[in-house]
């Protein structure tokens, strides 16, 4: 298996973005993408493009071969193919990208992920987003993913006493950060009263313990180490890439405030990298609702299960903390268009292991991890980078 590193990362604004298309959103990351990479159309041999639900969102599949066409990169016929692992899929379509590159097949490679959301209204976004829970066992009955992670809270309180303020400083500290991300959605900062008195979405969580709905775009250019040279000095290599599975529908797990597919893609992960968690500086983890963000660092091993909403409230997890999580404003301030979360913070990574992330820069950040979850938990990505 070959070294693989990332050469080049474009990011476009996520919001509500009315003026932007699907196709011009994917288009702007994936030229940004390859002007900070210094490739050229030429010089790529595959693409691969995450989106959940195209389809449902603004009428369109056949995304691999629209993301070619729509980049000028038709004429080469290279091959292009779409990822979807519900709000997993950017993460998803980040390893295959990396595994062809590692085996060899491919050189440079792009990869992209895409959604564009607010074209439909909000309770039809509701329903598309639920059709990645299960359909037979949850939402036939009613339930979306504001219902199933609010399940999750509630018993995450019961078993180890987490309260509404602990969540609620996980929407804080992430508006926090996205006041210094230009590309946030939201450029706005609330406090903990702000957050247990907006509106009730799903019992304990409130609308802002919920990530929005956005549109968006991310891409990466990816390349063997041996070559990334030849093209920036600017060089992540990726260290460690690992997936996992779990039952779709909640009532299928032994323990539902521990998501085992992110433990288990954390641990191969960990394992190619050669390192702990504890020796990560900055991560990137997915805060679909602040619940999500307090079983992410328990489950990737940053605290102990049940510390997590203890060591958010001590302030670990800031951006001067021992972990800084979601420097990005993470899902919930940054955004959340779904496709494109997985690779949005993969070049976060990038940008904050080369020291050009701005006012939200980690100090002497070496390694960095991304965490990209699909549904509820049932699928999982985690990789993790190191600056050379
Ligand atoms: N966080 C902060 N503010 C939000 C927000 C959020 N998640 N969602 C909406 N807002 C703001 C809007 O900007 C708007 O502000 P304005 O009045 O100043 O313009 C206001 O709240 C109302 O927005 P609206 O679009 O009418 O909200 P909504 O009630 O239709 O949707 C949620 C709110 C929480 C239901 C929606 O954001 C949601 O479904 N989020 C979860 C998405 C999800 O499940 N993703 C997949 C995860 S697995």
């Amino acid at each position: 298996m070959r070294d693989v590193a990332i050469i080049g990362v474009g990011i476009t604004k996520f919001g509500e973005l009315w003026d932007k298309s699907f196709r011009n959103l994917i288009s702007e990351a994936g030229t940004k993408a390859i002007l900070d990479a210094g490739i050229e159309g030429k010089d790529i041999d595959a693409l691969y493009v995450g989106s959940m639900s195209p389809g449902r969102f603004v009428g369109q599949e056949h995304i691999g071969a629209l993301v070619a066409d729509c980049s000028g990169l038709d004429t080469l016929h290279i091959p292009a193919t779409r990822i979807e692992g519900a709000c997993a899929s950017g993460g998803m379509a980040l390893r295959q990208a990396y595994i062809s590159v590692a085996s060899g097949i491919n050189d440079i490679v792009v990869v992209g992920g895409v959604e564009k959301m607010t074209d439909v209204v909000g309770g039809e976004a509701t329903n598309i987003l639920a059709m990645a829970a299960d359909q037979e066992w949850e939402a036939f009955f009613g339930v979306t993913f504001p219902g199933l992670y609010a399940m999750i809270a509630r018993r995450h309180m019961y078993e180890y006493g987490t309260t509404r303020e602990q969540m609620a400083e996980v929407a804080v500290k992430n508006h926090e950060n996205g006041l210094l991300n230009p590309n946030a959605h939201f450029h706005r900062k609330i406090t903990v009263e702000d957050v247990l008195n907006s509106p009730k979405v799903a019992d304990p969580l409130t609308l802002l313990d919920c990530s929005p709905i956005s549109d968006g775009a991310a891409a990466l250019i990816l390349a063997p180490l041996d070559e990334a040279r030849k093209y920036t000095d600017k060089i992540v290599k990726i260290i460690g890439s690992g997936q996992a599975s779990d039952s779709l529908a909640l009532h299928g797990r032994e323990d539902i405030c521990t998501l085992r597919a992110t433990v288990e893609a954390s641990k191969q992960a960990y394992k190619q990298a050669g390192i702990e968690p504890k020796d990560v500086d900055v991560a990137e983890v997915h805060d679909c609702f602040t619940i999500a963000e307090i079983l992410a660092i328990e489950d990737l091993g940053f605290v102990k299960k049940g510390e997590g909403g203890k060591a958010v409230e001590e302030g670990m997890t800031r951006l001067d903390g021992e972990i800084p999580v979601n420097p990005s404003g993470g899902l919930k301030a940054k955004g959340h268009p779904v496709g494109a979360t997985g690779i949005a913070q993969a070049a976060e990574i990038v940008l904050q292991l080369r020291g050009e992330a701005g006012k939200r820069q980690v100090k002497d950040a070496e390694i960095g991890l991304t965490h990209n979850i699909g549904g509820s938990g049932a699928s999982c990505v985690v990789h993790i980078m190191e600056v050379i």
